[in-house]
């Protein structure tokens, strides 16, 4: 990459269907411009989202990572979000070991109506990982998730 390149950062985004999934749909029919670095994945609640999924796509070239769900006390299966939340928590302490930035993991929350909030995520997100630059460490997680697999099934 030439130095008057701009870095164009992958991202991932784990989304619940109700909020933050409805919420971006709303995003593209207000017509509302955000960046396209975002692949999202819908899941049926954050509550779901197993965060070696995370991991995964660190692994398999992700640059950042958005984790986005109804707000608290929003959840459609009333804690899901607050379950998410909690393993979050762990999550950033594993991030931390292996010496991932937690910046390059957002996590909001994002309702059917936010859909501004959507884009501001988005290029929010897309401006703090351009800022971090790539992330090149993806083999030690892949190495990490290969011996999570090898322990699992000792
Ligand atoms: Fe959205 Fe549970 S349904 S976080």
């Amino acid at each position: 990459m030439s130095s008057e390149e701009i870095f164009e950062p992958k991202i991932v985004a784990f989304v619940c269907n109700w909020c933050t999934y409805a919420g971006a749909d709303l995003t593209g029919t207000s017509r509302l411009k955000y960046a396209t670095n975002v692949k999202i994945v819908r899941f049926p609640c954050t509550g779901r989202i197993d965060f070696l999924l995370l991991l995964k796509s660190f692994a398999q070239g992700a640059d950042g990572i958005i984790v986005s769900g109804c707000h608290p006390n929003d959840c459609h299966y009333t804690s899901g979000n607050f379950h998410a939340r909690r393993r979050w928590i762990a999550f950033r302490s594993i991030l931390d070991m292996m010496g991932v930035d937690v910046r390059r993991v957002q996590y909001s929350w994002v309702s059917a109506a936010e859909g501004s909030k959507w884009a501001d995520l988005v290029n929010n997100t897309v401006a703090d990982i351009r800022a971090l630059g790539p992330y090149t460490d993806y083999q030690k997680v892949a190495d990490y998730l290969e011996k999570e697999v090898q322990d699992g099934e000792a």
